[in-house]
């Protein structure tokens, strides 16, 4: 199947098995940030006006589904240095996993940023942060960089 008509299935498939499993992982636990509140994130979501002892049931799952993030994260990160590692080295590999390798670093950067405001009596601001973490790894990082990269995998197994 083409990358283009992988793309067209989900918004993370990128058409590489071993990647595409991890994305199925994490798309698990992203539909769990998702009902960790209960309510919509919206700007009025105030965990102030929650029955006492729920901010801190919130805070647990967060904190329990944020570990279990940054560890699927960092596993697929290696894993996708180890396949960037088995490409062929030319111009156009040794460009897109200099690039790839960046994008990593700076989205291990933002996973810290996004879990720092996380706190015990107003969840709900470190649920929106983690979620727009998740948001912006799948449309920016996912789009842009993993489909490369199952498309340089893909056209090196073509060759061989
Ligand atoms: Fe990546």
């Amino acid at each position: 199947m083409h990358t283009e008509e992988c793309s067209a299935i989900g918004d993370s498939d990128v058409c590489n098995p071993a990647i595409d499993e991890d994305y199925h992982a994490l798309a698990q636990l992203i539909a769990r940030v998702g009902i960790v509140c209960g309510k919509p994130l919206t700007h009025e979501c105030d965990c102030d006006k929650c029955p006492e002892g729920k901010p801190e049931l919130c805070f647990d799952s967060l904190i329990e589904i944020g570990r279990e993030i940054m560890v699927r994260m960092l596993e697929h990160f290696h894993r996708e240095d180890d396949l960037m590692k088995a490409l062929p080295r030319n111009r156009s590999t040794r460009e897109h996993c200099a690039a790839h390798r960046r994008e990593h670093v700076y989205f291990s950067t933002r996973y810290n940023q996004s879990v720092a405001p996380i706190n015990v009596h107003h969840p709900v601001t470190g649920l929106r942060t983690v979620d727009t973490f998740i948001s912006d790894w799948i449309r920016s990082h996912i789009l842009e960089y993993d489909v490369k990269l199952a498309s340089l995998l893909k056209t090196e197994s073509l060759r061989q």
